[in-house]
């Protein structure tokens, strides 16, 4: 495993999150306004071959997992393929290939995906109601994003073996009365749904009294699933597992406000616009899209990366080392957006 991958605090970044766009299908009420967010000029947008240049490098260092995410990340055009050139990249040592969709248009991509090597998928869904979905996303598409997850278990059932994760992100007074009937989600089906805290963002409106914590979600979940139980995750997930027993799926929270993770996270992050940072509450950036764009004198360009990976590495430690947990807003709020989602 490279030394550049791993910070001072032992921890091995081998989990590389690319977000491919900053576009959106859709305006969830917790992450971006009617209007949409600024975008960058899309010559500033790494291109396909970047994408796919930067993934073999942080490949070839030891990363084992790719998860591609956004905005949203089926609305880039040639998304697939993008993920057939990444998926090429299996014999040199990427394991998983993921991807963080809405699952509004996944339906139709997912089988290419598939094919190309696709073996997570985290969707994003905050109701079941098709009411409530006008409401939290400010559009329509409800029944698409049905047809998507569906589609991965049809899939699944015919040997694709995607991992399947749902995130509900609860909202009190919105969807916070549906977090039964999303944990029975899993009953029967082999799914991981996943209970995100609120989180707050520049202009998202947020408040202490529309977040629902962990500890309240799970004393819902008790009052019809007594049992439920934590059970063993993976080591550097950032959520806590649980599992109602005689339930096939699992149930997940992902407690960003009120329990922090640090210490497992292995994450690298590149933003669409190329940048690179090891953690979401760190300072320290590096535009990977220079050093890409640089006539560069005959140094291989491998060797200013890896610099860049160490730069941002140990900013992750230091600030580790700095406070026992993130501060709860970060300092440019829209782009923490990008690097989280
Ligand atoms: P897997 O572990 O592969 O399932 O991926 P993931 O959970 O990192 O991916 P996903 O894109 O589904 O992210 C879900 C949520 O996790 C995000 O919306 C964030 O709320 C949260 N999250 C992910 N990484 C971090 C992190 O480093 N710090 C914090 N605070 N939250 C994070
Ligand atoms: N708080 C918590 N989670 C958020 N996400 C987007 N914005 C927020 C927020 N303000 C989630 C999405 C998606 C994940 C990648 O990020 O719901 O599932
Ligand atoms: Fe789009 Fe995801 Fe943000 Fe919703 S949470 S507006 S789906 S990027």
């Amino acid at each position: 495993f490279s030394d550049f991958l791993t910070d001072n605090y032992s921890r091995q970044h081998d989990y590389l999150r690319i977000s491919v766009t900053e576009r959106c299908n859709l305006r969830c009420l917790y992450c971006m306004p009617e209007e949409g967010v600024p975008l960058s000029p899309s010559r500033s947008v790494l291109t396909t071959p970047e994408i796919v240049l930067l993934s073999s490098l942080f490949v070839s260092q030891g990363v084992t997992k790719i998860r591609l995410t956004g905005g949203e990340p089926t609305v880039r055009k040639d998304i697939v393929p993008l993920m057939q050139q990444i998926g090429a990249l299996r014999p040199h040592g990427l394991k998983e290939l993921c991807l963080t969709t809405n699952g509004l248009s996944l339906h139709r991509k997912l089988e290419p995906m598939v094919e190309a090597g696709l073996t997570g998928v985290n969707l994003s869904l905050d109701t079941l109601d098709p009411w409530q979905f006008q409401i939290m996303t400010r559009r329509n598409g409800f029944s698409a994003v049905q047809k998507s997850i569906e589609r991965i278990f049809e899939l699944n059932r015919v040997g694709a073996g995607i991992k399947f994760k749902i995130n509900c992100v609860v909202m009190r007074g919105m969807n916070d009365r549906e977090i039964i009937p999303f944990v029975e989600l899993a009953q029967h089906r082999d799914v991981e749904v996943r209970f995100i805290e609120y989180m707050p963002f520049d202009g998202n409106k947020w408040s202490k009294g529309k977040m629902f914590g962990y500890q309240e979600m799970l004393d819902v979940i008790r009052t019809k699933y007594p049992t439920v139980s934590q059970v063993q995750g993976h080591k550097s997930d950032t959520s806590k597992t649980y599992q109602v027993p005689g339930f096939v799926g699992k149930v997940g929270f992902i407690t960003s406000m009120t329990h922090n993770f640090c210490g497992t996270c292995n994450r690298l992050r590149i933003t669409s616009d190329g940048n690179l940072k090891v953690c979401l509450f760190g300072n320290e950036e590096v535009s990977l899209r220079d050093i890409l764009r640089k006539v560069n004198n005959g140094e291989p360009i491998e060797t200013e990366v890896l610099e860049a990976m160490k730069q941002v590495a140990l900013d992750g430690s230091r600030h580790l080392a700095a406070a026992d947990r993130p501060p709860l807003l970060a300092p440019n709020s829209r782009e923490l957006l990008e690097v989280i989602r």
